[in-house]
């Protein structure tokens, strides 16, 4: 049931989940981000043509993958075991850990992880964060099942803590420093899970897979990953 391959030098369409900045966001109709400009750079460099993108929640790209709707995911996607047993990645081209969010000024500054025991929390749905939640704290038997939140974004999840809805949010560093800077919620401490993001494509697209690893290879080479990171990262 896995859609068939893309043709040598064929047309690609992208899929991304927009709501987690600065990687992916829908600004005025438009979808822009850190992902969006390098995929475009690495598709550049091949002989494949990218001919537009689909928005999905988080949750649903890898099937939106593997039945042929997209022919590749850009969404800040963390190369795991569990995901290597459906899709496949390209090489990794960001690092990320997870950070812990709260409220601005918050009364409650938890400093490790068995802290959110007993507190109301948020993840989106389908992600490393809430992998993390599921089982270091629900598994460890320090967080009840209710306890738990899954958003279809982080934009919802951010706006509940804001509200006071939850308590604290589990998010990658580099968006968990996007929304302290833009909105009313600061990070509380990092949880350092060294992951690496790659694009996905379908396991039987040995072909694009390899032009997209020269892709990243060529404009890491080139000097325009570290425009787009200049872009989209203070740094
Ligand atoms: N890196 C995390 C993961 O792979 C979160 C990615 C969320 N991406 C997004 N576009 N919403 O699960």
């Amino acid at each position: 049931e896995t859609a068939d391959p893309v043709g040598e030098g064929g047309q690609i369409v992208a899929g991304t989940a927009p709501g987690f900045p600065p990687f992916e966001m829908e600004e005025g109709g438009d979808l822009v981000g850190f992902d969006v400009d390098l995929l475009e750079a690495v598709v550049g460099e091949t002989d494949y043509e990218l001919s537009g993108w689909e928005t999905f929640e988080f949750g649903s790209l890898i099937s939106a993958l593997t039945n042929g709707r997209i022919d590749v995911i850009a969404a800040a996607m963390t190369i795991n075991e569990e995901r290597e047993e459906v899709i496949a990645f390209t090489d990794a081209y960001f690092e990320a850990n997870q950070s812990i969010l709260v409220a601005s000024g918050s009364d409650f500054q938890p400093e490790e992880l068995s802290d959110l025991g007993g507190h109301p929390i948020g993840a989106q749905k389908g992600t490393t964060g809430e992998g993390i939640i599921q089982s270091e704290l629900i598994d460890a038997g320090d967080l009840e099942e209710s306890n738990y939140n899954a958003y279809d974004n982080y934009v919802l999840a951010v706006t509940d803590l804001e509200n006071g809805n939850i308590d604290a949010i589990v998010v990658d560093v580099p968006v968990a420093e996007t929304f302290q800077q833009e909105r009313d919620v600061e990070v509380a401490f990092e949880y350092e899970t060294g992951e690496a993001y790659g694009f996905g494509v379908r396991q039987n697209d040995d072909q694009l897979r390899e032009a997209l690893n020269e892709g990243l290879a060529a404009v890491e080479e080139n000097g325009t990953y570290e425009d787009i990171s200049a872009e989209w990262f203070n740094t």
